[in-house]
């Protein structure tokens, strides 16, 4: 009786153990969905992904555009209206190419053309941490888009056009904060998808990267671009709090300082900030 007392201890503390083993060191599957969450967040792609709280990432917000309507999609792994049927090549192919599992192409209104500029690793860990996500049963609607733009087949000749795919070389002149920086601000943040002028086709104007466009200001170093006369802290306060002594975040800036960079790491939040700076000298 004793005896079996005994074993009975040593199994309980063994499997104690092994569970406190297993809880420090995180399998590559646990430590890349808790980064993918994390990119998520940076990419706010809960944004646009979703339209109703109490079914995150379920898609079907109506996002308008000068072209008309269309609606995000459902991410989800639901197995006929999200993603779970997907390959893990069809996801790199939609962030990397803009191009659907069955060829067709995705519209801009989707902000690939910066999410093209991600490494693989972390397009992998953005898909690991969706997959976790509860399914949700959602269809879509089709978009809403004026001639000519109803045909997505004229997005291959928009691809060819303007779009660049392919990761962001780092920029070895400069510190490995300003590089992450870059990444976030140009490739996940997709700040430009606002801030930076578009040709009548809706791509970015070239050589015009955050010069500002409509209501999102300037953010390089051009005339009137308040970035010039704040300091690397101001607008890391700002992206972490919706605002700083000289400005506060309005109707379209604060839903990203809310629920984007104010949840980010303060690290990244700082990165950007650096590479914000060293736009607007
Ligand atoms: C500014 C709004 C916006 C943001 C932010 C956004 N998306 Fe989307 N996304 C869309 C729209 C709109 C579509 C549908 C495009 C179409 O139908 O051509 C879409 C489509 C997709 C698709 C294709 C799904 C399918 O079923 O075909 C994927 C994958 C996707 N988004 C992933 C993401 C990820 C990952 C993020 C965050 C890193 C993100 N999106 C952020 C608007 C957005
Ligand atoms: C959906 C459009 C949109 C996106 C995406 C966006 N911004 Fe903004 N941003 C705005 C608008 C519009 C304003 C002006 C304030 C307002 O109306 O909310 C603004 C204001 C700002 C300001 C203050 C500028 C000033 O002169 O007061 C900063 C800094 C800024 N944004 C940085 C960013 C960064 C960094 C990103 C990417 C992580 C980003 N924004 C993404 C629309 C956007």
């Amino acid at each position: 009786m004793q005896h079996s007392g005994r074993s009975l201890a040593t199994i309980l503390v063994g499997l104690l153990l092994c569970g406190a083993f297993r809880a420090e060191a995180a399998t590559p599957a646990e430590e890349a969905i808790a980064r993918g969450k994390a990119l998520v967040v940076a990419g706010d792609c809960a944004g646009c992904h979703t339209a109703d709280p109490a079914k995150p990432f379920a898609g079907g917000k109506r996002i308008e555009s000068r072209f008309g309507s269309i609606y995000s999609a459902n991410l989800t792994p639901d197995r006929e209206t999200g993603i779970r049927g997907w390959r893990d090549e069809d996801f790199l192919q939609a962030l990397r190419h803009g191009v659907a599992p069955d060829g067709s192409r995705y519209y801009p209104a989707f902000p690939y053309p910066y999410f093209s500029k991600l490494i693989r690793d972390d397009m992998l860990a953005i898909r690991a941490y969706l997959g976790t996500l509860e399914p949700v049963r959602n269809a879509v609607p089709s978009p809403d888009l004026r001639f000519p733009f109803n045909f997505r087949v004229g997005m291959r000749l928009w691809n060819w056009l303007y779009l660049q795919p392919g990761i962001l070389m780092p920029d070895q002149a400069k510190g490995a904060e300003w590089n992450r920086g870059r990444y976030l601000v140009e490739g996940l943040g997709h700040c430009g998808a606002c801030h930076t002028p578009k040709n009548f086709l809706g791509a970015d104007k070239a050589g015009q990267a955050l010069a500002g466009n409509g209501a999102a200001p300037r953010l390089d170093s051009g005339d009137g671009s308040a970035m010039k006369s704040w300091s690397v802290d101001e607008i890391t306060e700002y992206l972490r709090k919706g605002s700083n002594a000289k400005a506060k975040a309005g109707p379209v800036m604060s839903p990203i300082t809310t629920n984007s960079t104010s949840q980010m790491n303060e690290k990244d939040v700082r990165a950007m900030a650096v590479y914000l700076k060293s736009l607007a000298r």
